[in-house]
């Protein structure tokens, strides 16, 4: 086996000298670490090939190095509603300012990922792929738009590249001697924790139930539920900042309400997954498919399996807005209902949806400070729209139906963006209302395990004291034994007037600063379209006040942060 390795290497080795590029970039924009992790992939692949490799995320790398690159390859995610990650904000204002140089002697690929239940589905993959083109760069192989389920076309698209790269000469090569190329370069895993267990996002672990607890008080409209569960003899391992990938199981009752409406058999065999799994209807609606979600390329699919018209109307160019409508908190069952009847089996309506994607959930807990268990915080999401009570997933299947004994699949997911400082005497200032306060559970129970010394202070906000005052005892303890150095609260629904964690940064606004200045790091969790932005509006007022800046200049201080991973968001 090994001669053959050899072989294979001196193969690629006389490739390299034939045709690879010396060198090539590999940039990513990463919101949760999944573009990160396929750009490390990527990476490994063209190491192995022999080429010298810079891997970078966007916001680190240094454009001066556009000029002399040969070969850049780009991996990103879409974020909201169309908007580059975090870590991709300032590389793509930079490709689309007056600063941009023509790239005429650079060849590039782009992949992108995505949700195409959003309308701006891989939006900035696009942006990056487009404007490289009008600089001038030559494209090697097209880009390849990712939904949820990116694993195997992220793969086809790496398999694109080191095609491209080696020429037509050598693809046809490589297709006589079979896969030998991929083969040479197996085993650069991306991270070292991956490399210890055999448990992935593809290959979920099953983990069981230890604790399914409600956080809030009686009499509280919201339920959260704290959900400790063992990783026991999983060989997965965390640090704070990680998440947790869970793949949930839908509602029983809008599974049986769908087998109602199509008066489908519930143990009528269908097949699933991509080894063509054989399980009943009933099993694959509630495990395997997505049936909460609309969007336009399920429609499309589903269209000619509708015999009443008004499907096809609907999808028509000029009822654009009908449809973005339409599709806006309805899900498989509205679909059934409002374009019956459909000529359209079981099976045939099965293979149209996507996979059910896994949820991400920020971890609570420190593995330093429990061994063999992951904690998570997750609030129930429960609201009616369109005439019909309308259940989040994971949330609904962790409060109502999840016990302790049962078992669940889990995965973990690093996030490289979301990190204590390396040194445990930096100052760290958390922002974490509702839900958003899990990571700094973590970030302050391994600062406790480490007897770190650094100062922190954590911003936490909800609505009532007395019933959503989550991980409250946690706190107190924390400020007891010093690990917790400063504690804000803002409960907003028990004034008259609101207030909000950010009310808190202000009223604080020059010891915040001050901490800044002494090399504090920042850290918001939590809602990403209010709060995370209007933390961020109150973040710029301070620096910009507090330091006596413009607000242009605030804002190229706050980069400057952002730049040197002070300011780390986890937002959703
Ligand atoms: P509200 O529900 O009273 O509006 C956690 O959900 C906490 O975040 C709640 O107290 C919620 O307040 C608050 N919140 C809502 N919008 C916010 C915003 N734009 N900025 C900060 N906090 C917000």
């Amino acid at each position: 086996q090994q001669a053959a390795a050899v072989a294979l290497e001196s193969a690629a080795e006389s490739v390299v000298q034939q045709q690879l590029p010396a060198e090539a970039t590999i940039l990513f924009g990463s919101q949760t670490g999944n573009s990160q992790r396929l750009a490390g992939k990527l990476a490994d692949k063209l190491k192995g090939l022999g080429i010298a490799v810079t891997l970078s995320a966007m916001n680190a790398y240094k454009t001066n190095g556009l000029k002399k690159a040969t070969h850049l390859f780009i991996v990103a995610s879409t974020h909201g509603e169309g908007d580059p990650p975090d870590n991709a904000l300032t590389f793509h204002e930079f490709l689309y300012s007056k600063r941009a140089p023509k790239l005429t002697e650079l060849q590039y690929a782009v992949l992108s990922l995505g949700d195409s239940s959003y309308e701006f589905f891989c939006k900035t993959g696009q942006d990056f792929d487009q404007r490289l083109e009008e600089l001038g760069a030559k494209r090697l192989t097209d880009r390849v738009d990712c939904d949820l389920d990116f694993e195997e076309p992220a793969a086809g698209w790496m398999a694109n590249v080191v095609k491209a790269l080696h020429g037509d000469g050598a693809t046809a090569q490589q297709q006589a001697e079979g896969s030998t190329v991929p083969t040479v370069i197996v085993g650069g895993a991306s991270s070292p924790a991956d490399q210890e267990t055999i448990y992935s996002r593809t290959h979920p672990f099953q983990a069981e139930v230890l604790t399914n607890l409600n956080l809030n008080g009686r009499g509280s409209d919201r339920e959260t539920r704290h959900l400790e569960l063992s990783l026991e003899d999983s060989g997965l391992t965390y640090e704070p900042g990680d998440c947790v990938g869970i793949y949930p199981e839908n509602s029983p009752e809008l599974v049986t309400a769908i087998l109602n409406q199509m008066k489908w058999d519930a143990n009528a065999p269908v097949i699933v997954g991509k080894a063509g799994e054989a399980v009943s209807l009933y099993d694959a609606l509630l495990k395997h498919v997505e049936i909460t979600v609309l969007t336009k390329p399920l429609l499309e699919k589903a269209q000619p399996y509708s015999e009443c018209g008004d499907l096809a109307q609907l999808l028509q160019a000029e009822n654009k807005n009908e449809l973005r409508s339409y599709v806006k908190g309805r899900d498989v069952l509205d679909l059934l209902t409002d374009f019956a009847p459909w000529r359209l089996t079981a099976a045939d309506f099965v293979a149209l949806l996507r996979k059910l994607p896994p949820r991400l959930y920020s971890i609570a807990s420190s593995n330093r400070a429990n061994p063999d268990e992951v904690h998570l915080t997750i609030r129930k999401v429960q609201y009616d729209a369109h005439g019909r009570k309308r259940d989040g997933v994971c949330s609904v299947h962790a409060s109502e139906r999840l016990k302790e004994g049962d078992t669940l699949p889990v995965f973990i997911q690093h996030n490289p963006g979301f990190k204590l400082p390396a040194n445990p005497d930096t100052p760290i200032i958390m922002i974490g209302p509702g839900t958003g306060v899990a990571p700094f559970r973590a970030f302050l129970e391994e600062r406790e395990e480490l007897g770190a010394e650094g100062k922190s202070w954590l911003f936490y906000g909800d609505r009532h004291f007395v019933t959503d005052f989550l991980y409250q005892t946690d706190w107190q303890r924390m400020l007891k034994d010093g690990v917790l150095t400063k504690l804000e609260v803002a409960f907003s629904r028990d004034t008259e007037e609101k207030v909000y964690v950010q009310h808190r940064m202000l009223e604080h606004a020059a010891e915040l600063y001050a901490w800044l200045q002494e090399g504090a790091h920042i850290y918001v969790c939590g809602d990403e379209k209010h709060m995370a932005h209007d933390v961020h509006d109150a973040l710029l007022t301070i620096v910009q006040e507090q330091g006596g800046r413009s607000r242009e200049q605030a804002a190229a201080y706050v980069n400057e942060l952002i730049a040197h991973n002070r300011y780390q968001r986890d937002v959703y």
